[in-house]
């Protein structure tokens, strides 16, 4: 068992002692980073979460407290208390902000004992994640994991100050709840009480916020735990959190505004600038010049359509598609021309991912165009092709012929694949844009039906209401993505704040007045006692962390993530349970394997 800290006070910590603190006597507490010896006196170095200093255990020291020292190890938790001194000329450490100084001990206790960890203590760590995960107390000792912490909590603070600086009342909504519709498989929880009946864990407040807007709040805001069940990626968690808010009696322009703002206070903190005119696409413009509706624009090597060039073409592959209502687009791989035929291969496998049928290529070498479709095409086509696409020397033309969705998402990958694969994304550049009037509505393949393409309550955008009926696919939503350097941050929306509306996109998304009444009949039921014209957002708190902090996995930015295989290492949850505790809810298991 450790010794007792009674009769100690912290003084300092760690990584704030400096010259300025000379003379003084100090008592500081943390974790022993390692110990060295030196012929006699021993070294050690001491973290706290503000950083590391240098402590000297000298043989002069009373022979308790130096036998103590001689039992310390990496990981012991100790209490210090010693004299700041300069080091001697030579033994100063510039890369340390305690290097100026060490202290002296006059006094240690060793609070608790470690053993040897799993994982180092160290930046530079070369272990699976399984293990840091199971290791994660160790894991958060990291410096590096430090900083990210603390700084997830500063731009917390910066975010709930900022809106309170708004207006905006910070309200909590329940967990426990009922299917809420963002297009993810739920999470359920069984009831006891009523049994076969199941609570939903709220993939977003978005009915709530809502209902807030009903109830006269005005504006909401609130750091929002959000679940959902989908297949897991470097930027999703089964359990993630967003900086979700909702205002009232307002328009797009003014969530917008309120949105910069906020972003512009946020990325301050890591000297991110966000400009005063961020770019606006609307949706069509985006996926037709990038293919994406989150495009990176960091980089160029727009989408270029050719069909108009070729659609009276020899070359069926091309003609026949745009005959068909297809098109023909091209990306240019400027210095691409002199990939091997295998690199080329590789591109064209990429493109076959995203149900592309090929991927046509023009290669302009220094002895010539090399191309494999060149042969169907006239030289006056080919000529066209290389000045529309501004091809020069040792460029390389891909394209794709396609119904327009397929040619999107097949070059928009492409033209993602090449930059990345190729360095062509610029360090520390960030591109923020707006993209708005999405599509209300998108037909999805398996279901066989609409679906909503942001949430069924997002409003259509006024002008186009009357086309619902004849033209659901023309209809446009009143919906906003914040995009930065090819990340979806945030998105939202004005929402329908009446019940007929609100039936009609509804029957568009073929729900039954039954299904309508059954799962949304509350929020009906409220639009009939006067709902403010609403409208709001909700940001990606972890992905946005990711950016501030400038890691690449969303692990990295929460304490206790989940795994890929959405798992926790640490509690090994999900686990069994208790077979009373089944019975209580009424519930049989039937294992599969
Ligand atoms: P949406 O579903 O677009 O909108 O979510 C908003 C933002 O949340 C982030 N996000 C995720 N982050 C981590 N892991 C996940 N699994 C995950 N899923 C989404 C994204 C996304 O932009 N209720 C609406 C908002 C509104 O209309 O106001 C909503 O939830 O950064
Ligand atoms: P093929 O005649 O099928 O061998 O195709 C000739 C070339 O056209 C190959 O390089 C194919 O990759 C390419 N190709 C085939 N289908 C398409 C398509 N839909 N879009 C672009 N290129 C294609």
């Amino acid at each position: 068992m450790g010794e007792s800290i009674k009769g100690m006070k912290r003084t300092h910590y760690c990584g704030q002692i400096g010259s300025a603190q000379i003379d003084q006597k100090v008592t500081i507490m943390g974790w022993v980073q390692k110990r060295r010896d030196h012929g006699g006196v021993i070294f050690t170095d001491i973290r706290d979460r503000s950083g590391l200093v240098q402590v000297v255990f000298n043989p002069n020291l009373d022979d308790d407290a130096f036998a103590k020292a001689n039992q310390l190890r990496s990981e012991f938790v100790i209490a210090i208390e010693g004299i700041v001194e300069a080091r001697p000329d030579g033994n100063i450490n510039p890369d340390l902000s305690t290097g100026e100084i060490e202290i002296k001990c006059v006094d240690l206790r060793i609070l608790d004992v470690a053993k040897t960890p799993p994982i180092q203590v160290e930046d530079d760590l070369d272990v699976g994640e399984d293990l840091r995960l199971k290791y994660r107390y160790l894991d958060l000792r990291r410096p590096k994991m430090q900083k990210i912490m603390g700084l997830r909590h500063q731009i917390m603070k910066t975010v709930r100050d900022y809106l309170d600086n708004n207006n905006f009342w910070e309200i909590e909504t329940p967990i426990l709840t009922k299917s809420t519709p963002e297009g993810a498989r739920d999470y359920l929880v069984p009831s006891r009480i009523k049994q076969g009946r199941f609570f939903a864990l709220p993939q977003s407040p978005q009915i709530f916020k809502q209902l807030l807007m009903a109830s006269g709040m005005d504006r909401y805001y609130q750091i929002a735990r959000c679940f959902r069940d989908e297949d897991l990626r470097a930027n999703r968690q089964p359990e993630f959190t967003q900086i979700d808010l909702e205002m009232s009696f307002i328009t797009r322009e003014d969530v917008l505004e309120i949105t910069e703002g906020l972003m512009r206070k946020v990325f301050s903190l890591v000297d991110i600038e966000v400009p005063e005119e961020i770019p606006v696409l609307t949706y069509d413009e985006a996926m037709a010049r990038f293919g994406s509706d989150k495009p990176d624009l960091r980089f160029a090597m727009e989408l270029i359509d050719i069909s108009g060039l070729v659609a009276a073409s020899d070359f069926k592959i091309f003609s026949g598609t745009i005959a068909n209502g297809g098109q023909v687009k091209g990306i240019k791989f400027k210095g691409g021309a002199d990939l091997s035929r295998s690199q080329v291969d590789e591109l064209e496998e990429h493109v076959k991912l995203f149900k592309a049928k090929g991927l046509a290529w023009m290669a302009f070498k220094e002895d010539g165009l090399k191309s494999p479709v060149a042969k169907f095409l006239s030289d006056q086509e080919l000529e066209l092709i290389k000045e529309k696409m501004k091809a020069d020397t040792g460029d390389l033309l891909l394209f794709v012929a396609d119904k327009p969705a397929i040619v999107a998402a097949a070059l928009g990958n492409l033209r993602l694949k090449i930059a990345k694969d190729n360095n062509l994304i610029p360090d520390d550049t960030y591109k923020f844009a707006w993209i708005i009037d999405f599509p209300l509505l998108e037909f999805d393949e398996n279901a066989e039906r609409f679906v909503a393409k942001h949430h069924p309550f997002t409003s259509p955008i006024a002008a186009d209401i009357d086309i619902l009926d004849e033209k659901p696919t023309e209809v446009r939503a009143d919906a906003y993505d914040f995009v930065l350097n090819g990340e979806e941050l945030g998105g939202g929306s004005i929402r329908i704040n009446n019940r007929q509306l609100q039936e009609k996109v509804f029957d568009a998304l073929n729900m039954s007045k039954v299904e309508q009444e059954e799962k949304f009949g509350f929020l009906l039921d409220a639009f009939e006692y006067g709902a403010p014209p609403h409208g709001g957002i909700a940001f990606g708190f972890d992905r946005l962390m990711m950016i501030a902090a400038g890691t690449d996995s969303i692990r990295d930015v929460i304490a206790f993530p989940k795994t890929q295989r959405a798992t926790s290492p640490l509690t090994d949850a999900p686990s069994e349970v208790d077979p009373v505790q089944l019975k209580e809810l009424g519930i049989n298991i039937n294992k599969e394997d």
